[in-house]
């Protein structure tokens, strides 16, 4: 047996987001983000045709749902503030029904001894500013700007742990390059035009943020995917695992923590002409403006060799023009999600963000594992038993404690998430919560055993394995 034991004040608990749990009721005055509208138009593309309206139902439910997360070991907990429900139309005015809400939920939260993180953006963007093109509208920076600056007018005091965006490569993938989220478009120079309008937004609502003189922190949260080469001899699989690197991880870590893209990633857009619109002045503004602190979010690592399949001329340019996906042999994957699970990936993570981005202060901001049709392990005391949750998290938690030992300044780990919640296209398909939802009786939440043993955790500050 060994003990893992974690520094002082670690932050133990989960993510989670406004537009996947806060659900809507009659008269709530929230305007429709691009998934409510999508929804509308064809219900079919969402498993089992549940809507993002039909989650598990927080903004009715969060006094119930906070002492579920305090009997969960929670001591920490991260959710976002829904863009469309503070300022539901062009109008500008902000909706008097969401602060009502969030100040009495993150109050809640407060009273529980429970610091509620706030992130800004997840991948939410309100239809009224879709309309006109959303992330590729140069407009939307400053809407978005604007919007960041409400919130810290408004939370700024209760709130001492801010982010600006979550996995903004997401929505550049999902709704520019591979068609899984609306507006399901291919259009490498439209991503690239996204992507860089999020970077700069988040550079922007730092720079708000740090003019207000408030005492907290702001970040960013990055789902990083560490890329390894199938053989690391050879030099065409290393470059080709290197630009997966800078597409998909670099794209957004280096202007966040570093504020200047990477020179691979310019060159080979420059060879491509796919160079966003710059302003001038926009490259100081990501310089000058870095984040306080990295969220980390981590689920599977990428596996990449030299290119070998031709490239599709269809629909080329496009990253996967550079190299190609590689399936290793006998790597362990989730058998219920399809993803791979590489434990020493976190490591891997922490030690470059130690060794090549300043040790900055950073935490796990989301690891966790989606198990389709999870009802099938509940047993005759009602309660889910998933054992296999725990492996997971104690696998990677051991991971964590090694990065911490050898100087990662790793603070915290949070899961995704705390219960079952509504995912994009997947609705309730992945189940990730230490709580499950029962949707067929009205959203009734039980702890799981995975719940229970975090609680565990939290409170010994550790565990032994
Ligand atoms: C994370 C996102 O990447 O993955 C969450 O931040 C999402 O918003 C989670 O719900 C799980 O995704 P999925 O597709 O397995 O349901």
């Amino acid at each position: 047996m060994t003990k893992y034991q974690f520094p002082e004040n670690f932050w133990w608990g989960s993510a989670a987001s406004g537009p996947q749990t806060e659900g809507r009721v009659a008269n709530d005055g929230k305007g429709d983000n691009i998934f409510d509208y999508w929804y509308a138009q064809e219900p079919e593309k969402f498993f089992d045709e549940v809507s993002p309206g039909k989650t598990s139902q927080v903004y009715t439910k969060y006094k119930e749902d906070v002492q579920l997360m305090k009997q969960t070991g929670h001591n920490s907990f991260r959710t976002s503030i829904q863009w469309s429900r503070l300022l539901p139309d062009e109008s500008g005015e902000v909706n008097q029904k969401a602060v009502d809400f969030y100040n009495s939920y993150f109050d809640e939260l407060i009273k529980n001894g429970i610091e509620p993180f706030v992130n800004l953006y997840h991948f939410d963007m309100p239809m009224y500013l879709q309309e006109k093109g959303g992330w590729l509208n140069r407009e939307t920076v400053e809407a978005y700007e604007r919007y960041a600056t409400i919130c810290f007018e408004l939370f700024g005091q209760k709130i001492k742990k801010w982010f600006t965006h979550n996995e903004p490569i997401v929505p550049v993938e999902a709704g520019y390059l591979y068609r899984w989220h609306y507006p399901e478009e291919a259009n490498m120079k439209h991503a690239v035009q996204v992507g860089y309008h999020e970077a700069l937004s988040s550079a922007l609502a730092i720079k708000a943020y740090h003019s207000l003189d408030l005492s907290g922190k702001i970040g960013i949260i990055l789902n990083l995917t560490p890329s390894y080469p199938r053989d690391e001899n050879n030099p065409e699989d290393v470059k080709a695992a290197k630009l997966a690197d800078a597409f998909f991880n670099r794209s957004f870590l280096d202007p966040a923590v570093k504020g200047e893209f990477p020179k691979e990633l310019i060159e080979v857009l420059k060879g491509l002409d796919l160079l966003p619109e710059i302003k001038e002045g926009d490259k100081e503004i990501i310089k000058e403006n870095t984040v306080d602190i990295l969220g980390i979010n981590y689920y599977q690592p990428r596996r990449i060799k030299a290119k070998e399949t031709p490239i599709d001329k269809a629909l080329s340019p496009m990253p996967e023009d550079f190299f190609d996906n590689y399936e290793m042999p006998g790597r362990k994957m989730n058998p219920y999600r399809g993803w791979e699970i590489y434990e020493k990936g976190i490591y891997d993570i922490l030690i470059n963000v130690r060794d090549n981005y300043g040790n900055i202060d950073c935490f796990i901001s989301e690891n966790g594992m989606g198990v389709e049709d999870e009802a099938r392990f509940i047993q005759e005391d009602g309660m889910i038993h998933d054992d296999y949750r725990i492996e997971f998290v104690t696998d990677h938690l051991k991971y964590v404690h090694q990065a911490i030992q050898e100087g990662a300044n790793c603070l915290g780990y949070h899961m995704w998430t705390c219960m079952d919640n509504w995912s994009w296209t997947n609705a309730y398909k992945n189940r990730y919560g230490f709580i499950s939802v029962n949707l067929a009786k009205d959203g009734e939440r039980t702890i799981k055993e995975s719940g229970h043993w975090f609680k565990q955790v939290s409170d010994q500050n550790g565990f032994d394995a």
